[in-house]
């Protein structure tokens, strides 16, 4: 398979339009580095098309020429997985911003790939409604890309992950073959699930160009509540107390001061709490009228299991920011950039996983700084690795992704596995599973062309 040569760029061009093929280097720079800084690749090519049936166009002509393809959304993803690490050419969803139809009866948003996260949030939001998904890169990341990593993020503790929000999906094959499979239904039950397996792709599968998403009716008020705790455990019995008590979990996300000490550096803010705490468990709530009455209840009767707490009507952006800062902070204050690993265990697991960690890489690692903070009612834990020089970092991700199959818990919980897991595929799945995804993907690409190096390929 060869990288474009001048030709392609041209029929690219006539294709997309000259302005919409990205040549030069200085401009294609933020293209081929990750959000990390970590993944560096290269490009000859930029392509920006503006409608499925361009993409169809670009994908066929690099079909017939056997030219590669990295599709890129916002390029916030965290796992090197929209980066043209072999020169591929770079497919930018970037022009996809249509946002077509609100629907208010059927409460859904059609949009194309390339519409922001918060995009669709403010179109869904002047109806009263709301996207299920919410995560801090919503300002840059894309429909499209949410849907390839099928992330996560800070409700899926109420709504689920983006599959669960995903009802139909417009998509070009590598062969420039569009499929498209878009019924506003929520029960349609008809062969096997399309959007469903494009969800989590990770762009191996197709290009999506067009989404169909369910939109959820938001609480009308939320309590924000801000606890000072001391163990793993004590953060877990109040959710489970919260919930047990009629209160509906919006949110649920563990910081330790470690990581609110460095945001509270890189940001000057000033102590969120007057007692001090090994962890702080961030909560939102809502429920029936006297939520706030009902939450400061619970948290007095929980005793010594909370030191102290601050609770603010929702949506409490003060409180929140002490969470939404982590990923910047830590990428400002490593002085490499940071080892992310997104991984999950049984709730039942992860005070043991914690516990057992920070001592294991302390001595195996002394010079690596680690911040753990995450979706703690997931049972996912972002471990961000700070300082790790570029020679250990093999080591260093072997070392935390055994200890989490040590806690029957999964390399990946939301970010997907990309290149930064990919060595580690095994530890996440059997041979025969890893066997019948290669089988899919030759069957749904033959000729490998879309992101090659991502998830098992041949
Ligand atoms: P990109 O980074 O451009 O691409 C991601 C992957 O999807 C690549 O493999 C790419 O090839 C593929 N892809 C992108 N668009 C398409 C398309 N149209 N068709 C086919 N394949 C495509 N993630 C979470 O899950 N939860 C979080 O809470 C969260 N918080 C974050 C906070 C910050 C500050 C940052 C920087 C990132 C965070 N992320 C989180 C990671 C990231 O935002 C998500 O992975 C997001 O889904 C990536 O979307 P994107 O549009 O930037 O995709
Ligand atoms: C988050 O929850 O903030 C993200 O998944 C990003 C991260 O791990 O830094
Ligand atoms: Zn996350």
């Amino acid at each position: 398979m060869t990288s474009p040569t001048l030709s392609i760029v041209s029929e690219l061009a006539e294709i997309v339009g000259p302005a919409n093929v990205l040549t030069d280097l200085d401009v294609t720079a933020g293209y081929v580095t990750d959000w990390t800084g970590h993944w560096r690749g290269h490009t000859e090519a930029v392509v920006r098309p503006g409608s499925t049936a361009e993409v169809s166009a670009v994908l066929a002509t690099c079909h017939r020429l056997g030219i590669r393809i990295v599709p890129q959304g916002g390029n916030t993803g965290l796992v090197g997985g929209s980066i043209p690490m072999e020169g591929e050419i770079v497919l930018s969803t970037q022009r996809l911003t249509r946002i077509e139809r609100v629907d208010v009866v059927d409460r859904t948003l059609a949009a194309g790939a390339g519409v922001t996260v918060a995009q669709a949030q403010d179109a869904a939001r002047q109806h009263g409604l709301d996207l299920g998904i919410d995560l801090a890169s919503r300002d840059s990341a894309t429909l499209g890309g949410i849907v390839s990593t099928n992330a996560g993020g800070i409700r899926m503790i109420k709504n689920g992950n983006t599959r669960k929000q995903l009802l139909g999906i417009e998509a070009v094959l590598s062969d420039g073959r569009v499929v498209t499979r878009w019924k506003e239904l929520v029960k349609d039950n008809v062969g096997y699930d399309l959007p469903g397996l494009l969800a989590g792709a990770e762009g191996t599968l197709a290009v999506i160009t067009r989404v169909l998403l369910r939109l959820i009716v938001p609480a009308p008020r939320t309590q924000v509540a801000l606890v000072a705790v001391s163990t793993v455990g004590d953060a877990l019995r109040l959710v489970d107390r919260l919930e047990r008590a009629g209160l509906t979990l919006e949110a649920a996300e563990l910081m330790t001061r470690t990581g609110v000490d460095l945001v509270r550096r890189h940001h000057d803010l000033r102590a969120p709490l007057a007692v001090d705490s090994p962890l702080l468990l961030l909560v939102e709530v809502s429920g029936q009228r006297d939520t706030q009455a009902l939450l400061l209840d619970i948290l007095e009767k929980a005793g010594e299991a909370v030191l102290d707490a601050a609770v603010e009507e929702g949506p409490a952006p003060k409180l929140w920011r002490y969470r939404e800062s982590h990923t910047e902070s830590i990428s400002a204050e490593s002085s490499t950039p940071p080892v992310k690993l997104d991984i999950s265990t049984p709730l039942r697991e992860i005070e043991q996983f914690l516990t057992t960690l920070t001592p294991g890489l302390t001595e195996k690692f002394p010079n690596v700084r680690a911040v753990c903070f995450g979706h703690i009612a997931d049972g996912n834990l972002h471990v961000n690795l700070l300082d790790v020089q570029e020679n250990e970092r093999e080591r260093v991700t072997d070392f935390v992704l055994r200890h989490v199959t040590r806690h029957d818990g999964s390399i990946s919980a939301e970010h997907g596995v990309g290149r930064a897991k990919a060595p580690w595929l095994e530890l996440g799945r059997s041979p025969q599973d890893i066997d019948l995804m290669k089988s899919i993907r030759a069957a749904i690409d033959p000729a490998g062309l879309l992101n090659p190096h991502i998830l098992p390929s041949r």
